[in-house]
């Protein structure tokens, strides 16, 4: 099939090169001359593992382009993939969606084309891209539109630094239309990663067991409401095991077994209880926020979205807490972080932890160090003020340190010489955010092993 995606951010991008990898002819647009001109030479501009060797192996059926007239006729698919980040109030601003979809609408030719919603929007947004598409539509055309487009929710569930897997190998598709032959087209588009009969790419294998994937049709509102109810459950589950890790830290419990023991109940599955400092990154925060103001909206009150939030802020602010806990004045220690990035693999500083808690730190006068093996770059450019504070050698994360952080936990930090690095510390503490350090072997190697929470 001929497809068109707008917006080559994270969601567009994977969307598009996996679509011209399982065969279908995708044109992709963005208004980011850079952005294309680096795309046409098989170039990625995210850090995603696997994104360099899909592009190369969807060349031949996949075009980067400026212009919505190269993409859009011909298209019988146009996914609307474009940013909707947070206003101060909590509701995403929908700019960016309503100006692709007037320019969609504009070029939209006589053939029946689905018109797609991938972006993360509020409930009823779907409505509203309709009537942006048909009033663009009839003004460009000049007569009333006569079922020439119909207007898709397909929402994303994809995770950054597995972006491409969970793109390939999903869980399930959602889609939601009010109008059958909408669903019959992504049915028709999603056959072989629905059925899985295409071939894997050798360097992501499809995962032993997977049987075919299910497809679940909805009407619009449907699926709008299982994209935010997925995120603010994931984000919730998170939280949950934060709440608990507190009390397992006063109680004597380690959160680690209780997670564990917990987990293996199929009614509530081991992932996402992973305790520790929180979530981070561009969804869960938008989503929860964007949530409660849907509901604000219906006069509807959502106590346990915002406690899952209040939580997650609460487990950064333990971060400074334990340190003051233990070194008794943070003013004037030098006190190191591991890790940058929200999560690893990802070079996405959006709504990271790090970012908090190297503020409070910065804040009551500790002298702070910052480390990340990938986004140390892009954090410099967005965080100009605390950039003096980076360092590229890992070794000047703990040199005559206090305290290190663990934020992140980057693969390479897990491997780390610990025996060593503990001998350059003025005191060797380190306070692993993530629960995933070895506490027993640590302690052995001379650290006092802190973490937040649990043990
Ligand atoms: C998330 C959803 O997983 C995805 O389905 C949705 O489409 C977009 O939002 P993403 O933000 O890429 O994906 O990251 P994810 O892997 O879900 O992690 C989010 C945050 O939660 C990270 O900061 C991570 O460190 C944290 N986390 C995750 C935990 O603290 N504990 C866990 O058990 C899992």
């Amino acid at each position: 099939m001929r497809v068109c995606v707008v917006g080559t951010g994270y969601v567009g991008l994977t969307t598009g090169v996996s679509l011209a990898f399982l065969g279908h002819d995708v044109t992709c647009v963005d208004l980011d001359r850079a952005k294309v001109d680096l795309l046409s030479g098989g170039r990625s501009p995210i850090y995603e593992p696997h994104m360099d060797a899909l592009l190369a192996d969807a060349a031949d059926r996949l075009t980067f382009t400026t212009d919505y007239a190269e993409a859009v006729p011909d298209a019988d698919v146009v996914f609307i993939a474009v940013q909707t980040p947070s206003l101060p109030d909590g509701n995403p601003d929908l700019r960016y969606l309503r100006s692709a979809a007037e320019s969609v609408g504009r070029h939209i030719s006589g053939e029946f084309t689905v018109v797609v919603n991938k972006s993360t929007v509020p409930i009823g947004s779907s409505n509203w891209v309709d009537s942006i598409l048909r009033e663009s539509f009839e003004r460009t055309h000049e007569r009333r539109s006569d079922g020439e487009f119909s207007v898709a929710s397909n929402p994303e569930f994809l995770r950054q630094g597995a972006a491409i897997q969970d793109t390939l190998y999903p869980d399930r598709v959602v889609v939601g239309s009010d109008n059958p032959r909408s669903l019959d087209v992504l049915n028709r588009l999603y056959r072989t990663l629905l059925n899985q009969t295409f071939t894997p790419p050798t360097y992501l294998p499809r995962p032993a067991g997977l049987g075919a994937v299910p497809m679940v049709s909805t009407d619009l509102a449907s699926a709008e409401l299982i994209k935010y109810a997925a995120n603010a459950f994931l984000a919730l589950k998170i939280s949950f095991a934060n709440e608990i890790g507190q009390l397992a830290g006063r109680v004597g419990a380690d959160i680690s077994q209780v997670t564990r023991g917990i987990g293996l109940d199929t009614r509530i599955g081991p992932r996402f209880l992973q305790p520790g400092i929180g979530w981070g990154g561009s969804c869960f925060g938008k989503d929860t926020a964007a949530l409660i103001a849907t509901g604000a909206e219906y006069h509807h009150e959502m106590p346990i979205v915002t406690a899952a939030r209040t939580v997650n802020q609460l487990q950064r602010r333990l971060v400074v807490d334990r340190l003051l806990e233990e070194l008794r004045i943070l003013k004037g220690r030098r006190i190191g972080l591991l890790g940058l990035a929200f999560k690893p693999d990802t070079d996405d500083l959006r709504d990271a932890p790090a970012l908090d808690i190297a503020r409070m730190l910065a804040e009551r006068g500790a002298r702070i160090r910052l480390h990340d093996p990938v986004a140390a770059e892009r954090f410099r450019l967005e965080q100009p003020e605390l950039a003096e504070h980076l360092t590229g050698d890992v070794e000047d994360v703990f040199d005559d340190s206090d305290a290190v952080v663990l934020v992140t936990e980057w693969k390479q930090y897990l491997d780390l010489d610990w025996g060593k690095l503990a001998s350059l510390m003025r005191t060797p503490v380190i306070l692993d955010g993530r629960h995933t350090l070895d506490r027993d072997r640590l302690t052995k190697l001379g650290y006092r092993y802190l973490s937040v929470g649990g043990r």
